[in-house]
C-alpha cells in the first residue's frame, strides 16, 4: 500500500482524508498532543486495521476523538455531572475522559470494556478532519506499538509508511506529550495516565479526590483495567536507555570508557567528555518546552548510533510528572546505576579476555 501525504492547510486534501475514513481506510493526523492514527469509530473492520497497522495487541483500547458535545453524548451510555464539568473546563484540549460506553461504539474500539475513552482535540488539523468526516474518529498514537510517539508527519512515515492509507500533515504537534487520561467514577477521579493536563490543573476544578490508578485494579465490567501505566516498557527507542537516579557527577565517573553514550538533559548542566552526544530539553528548565521536545529528542538520539542513552528526570511537579513517566517507561524502568554496573562488568570481562 502506498501512503499518501496530504496537508491540512489544503481544503481539498482534508476532504480527501475524510473520504478515505468514510471508506474504512486509515488516516494519520496531527493533534495538539501527538499524531493519531484514525479510523471511523463506528466501523469495526476499519478499527481492526488500526491494530494491524500498529501491531498493537487487541487488548489495548483506543481513544475516540469527537468534534462536539453531541458526538460525545452519543459515544456515552451516560455522562456524569463530574465528567461533564471536566469536559466543559478542558475541552477542546488534551484531556481524555473514561465514561460508560454506548452501544454505538463497537467492542473492538474499547477492547471489550464497558467504558470508552473520549477526547475532543483542539488542533486545527484534527478539528478540520473531524468536521469534514462528520463522525467520531478512533485513534491511538500513530506509532508502532511500544515505540516512541510521533510529533510530526515524518515520524509517522518512519513507523507506518506502507501500512496506512494517508498522513494528514498539520505540522509539529505543539504540546508533544499525550493527553492526560482520567476516569471520573463514584465521586472521585482515577488518574490512568499523566499527560499534557497536569494534575495540579485538574485539582483546581475537580472538587473531588484525585487518586492514582492502582495496578491490577478491577475496572468496569469486572475486568482488570489495563492502561499504558501497566505496561513496563512503552515509548521506547531502539537504543537501550536508562534514567539517571543518583548524583550526576558520580554517575558520569562510573561509566567505563569505550561505548558511545548519549545524554538527554532536562536543563543544561556541565558534563564531561564521557558523552558522545548531548541534547537538552529546555535551556531554562521550562517544563512545557521540555515536554514539547521530549519525543523529538528521543527519536533524534535514537538515530545517532549510540550504545546507550541516559536521561535526566525533571522535577515531579506540573508537566514534570508526565515527562518522568515517559522517560521511565522508555527506559523500561532501568536506572543508570544498574546500567553502569552492567557496563563495568562487561568492560572488566573484555579486559580479562584480552589479557589471556
Ligand atoms: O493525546 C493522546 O491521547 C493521543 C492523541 C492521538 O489523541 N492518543 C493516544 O492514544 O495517546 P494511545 O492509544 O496511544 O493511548 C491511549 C491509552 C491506551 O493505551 C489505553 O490503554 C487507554 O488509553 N484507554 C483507552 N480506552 C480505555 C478505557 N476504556 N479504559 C482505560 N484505558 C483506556
Ligand atoms: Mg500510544
Amino acid at each position: 500500500m502506498k501512503t499518501i501525504r496530504l496537508s491540512s492547510s489544503r481544503p481539498s486534501d482534508v476532504r480527501r482524508a475524510a473520504a478515505l475514513l468514510k471508506r474504512g481506510r486509515l488516516v494519520a493526523f496531527a493533534t495538539e498532543t501527538v499524531y493519531g492514527l484514525g479510523a471511523d469509530a463506528h466501523n469495526a473492520r476499519a478499527v481492526l486495521n488500526i491494530f494491524r497497522a500498529k501491531k498493537r495487541p487487541a487488548f489495548d483500547p483506543l481513544i475516540v476523538h469527537v468534534a462536539n458535545g453531541r458526538q460525545f453524548e452519543s459515544a456515552a451510555a451516560e455522562v456524569s455531572p463530574l465528567a461533564r464539568r471536566l469536559a466543559r473546563r478542558f475541552w477542546p484540549g488534551p484531556l481524555t475522559l473514561i465514561i460508560p460506553k454506548s452501544e454505538r461504539i463497537p467492542d473492538v474500539v474499547t477492547a471489550g470494556l464497558s467504558t470508552v475513552a473520549v477526547r475532543m482535540p483542539a488542533h486545527p488539523c484534527a478539528r478540520k478532519l473531524l468536521a469534514a468526516f462528520g463522525g467520531p474518529i478512533a485513534a491511538p498514537s500513530a506509532n508502532r506499538f511500544g515505540c516512541t510517539s510521533p510529533t510530526e508527519a515524518a515520524d509517522v512515515s518512519d513507523d507506518l509508511d506502507g501500512r496506512i492509507d494517508a498522513i494528514l500533515d498539520g505540522g509539529v504537534s505543539p504540546l508533544g506529550i499525550e493527553s492526560t487520561i482520567v476516569w471520573p467514577t463514584g465521586g472521585e477521579i482515577i488518574l490512568l495516565r499523566q499527560g499534557a493536563v497536569p494534575v495540579e490543573a485538574l485539582a483546581k476544578v475537580a472538587r473531588v479526590r484525585i487518586r492514582a490508578h492502582r495496578p491490577g485494579e478491577v475496572g468496569a465490567n469486572g475486568r482488570s483495567l489495563l492502561h499504558p501505566g501497566e505496561l513496563p516498557t512503552h515509548y521506547a527507542p531502539r537504543t537501550p536507555m536508562a534514567v539517571i537516579d543518583g548524583a550526576f557527577s558520580s554517575f558520569e565517573r562510573s561509566l567505563p570508557e569505550g561505548p558511545r553514550y548519549g545524554l538527554l538533559l532536562y536543563k543544561p548542566r556541565r558534563s564531561g567528555s564521557r558523552f558522545a552526544r548531548t541534547l537538552t530539553l529546555s535551556a531554562d528548565g521550562d517544563l512545557a518546552e521540555a515536554a514539547s521536545k521530549l519525543f523529538r529528542s528521543i527519536r533524534d538520539l535514537d538515530r545517532m548510533t549510540l550504545d546507550w542513552i541516559f536521561a535526566e528526570l525533571p522535577p515531579r511537579r506540573d508537566l514534570g510528572a508526565a515527562i518522568r513517566d515517559r522517560l521511565v517507561k522508555a527506559a523500561g524502568g532501568r536506572t543508570a546505576s544498574e546500567a553502569a554496573a552492567g557496563l563495568r562488568q562487561g568492560a572488566s570481562k573484555t579486559k580479562e579476555t584480552s589479557r589471556r
